[in-house]
């Protein structure tokens, strides 16, 4: 990897359980200055790109966390920072905060999808657009929701079948089912499949910066890859869309 490393962005994130015992969570600045160090010394690399904070924490002064984020920037172990799963009003306060402080605070990333609308509701998407930042949006295709995936029952291979944590078979069946293949018509229509035209729908967003998609097959990554061929979309669409999504 060293000889690619000027041309990789590389980023990692910390705010959840990262060990066991005192310190190992949320935001505070012993815990995100250790929780970047052992990641550092896994991937085996003296820097990341982006840094990110992952969660909001109820207890640490957001001066504290903001301030920790500087200190990283500082000693030269990311060159950016980020913010993950802050709402609007947190993240707004965040970013004054690293502003004054001159800090190189460029994301945020949050679930955003077709299905997910939470960014819209809990003022983050205005106040990313507000403070001219972008938004990085990851779990795209809401799990494989947003796909031909469960069209023919639930795949033996499949996240619901070999996780089972986050995504389950209710979700993508009866009502839930109809749903999406109302959507997979529109896709049709488009000329896209329904994973294509749910990535195009988030990267047609101008405050979108990019999205994380994930993929359990290498053929997944390819085919994906063909939503950037068409993410234009007429009002009439993007209305049927929105009232599927409710
Ligand atoms: N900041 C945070 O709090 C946070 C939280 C969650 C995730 N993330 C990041 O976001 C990344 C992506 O999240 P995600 O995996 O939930 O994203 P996703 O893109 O919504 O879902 C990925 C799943 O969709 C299915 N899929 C993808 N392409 C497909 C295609 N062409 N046809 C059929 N099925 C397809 C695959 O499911 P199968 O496995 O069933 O094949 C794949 O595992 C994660 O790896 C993580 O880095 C961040």
């Amino acid at each position: 990897m060293s000889s690619y490393r000027d041309e990789m962005i590389i980023s990692t994130k910390a705010g959840y359980t990262m060990w066991p015992g005192p310190y190992g969570d949320f935001g505070s600045r012993k815990y995100l200055i250790a929780s970047l160090d052992q990641s550092l010394k896994r991937m085996g690399i003296d820097y990341v790109d982006i840094f990110y904070h992952h969660r909001m924490d109820p207890d640490t002064p957001l001066e504290e966390t903001m301030g920790a984020l500087e200190h990283i920037v500082r000693s030269g172990k990311a060159l950016y920072v980020g913010l993950s799963n802050y709402d609007g009003p947190t993240l707004t306060r965040a970013a004054d905060i690293l502003n004054d402080r001159n800090v190189p605070f460029v994301l945020a990333q949050n679930c955003y999808n077709v299905l997910n609308r939470t960014v819209e509701e809990n003022g983050l998407k205005d106040a990313v657009k507000k403070v001219k930042k972008g938004l990085i949006c990851y779990s795209p295709l809401a799990q494989g929701m947003l796909t031909d995936r469960y069209f023919n029952g639930i795949p033996s291979d499949s996240r619901i079948k070999t996780d089972g944590r986050f995504l389950h078979e209710e979700q993508v069946t009866g009502k839930n089912l109809e749903r999406l293949k109302a959507l997979n018509e529109i896709a049709k229509e488009r000329g896209q499949t329904l994973a294509e035209m749910a990535l195009a729908w988030l990267l047609q967003d101008e405050i979108v910066t990019s999205v994380i998609v994930g993929a359990s097959k290498p053929e997944q990554i390819k085919t994906n890859l063909k939503a950037v061929r068409n993410i234009i979309f007429s009002s009439e669409e993007l209305k049927k869309i929105d009232e599927l999504s409710r």
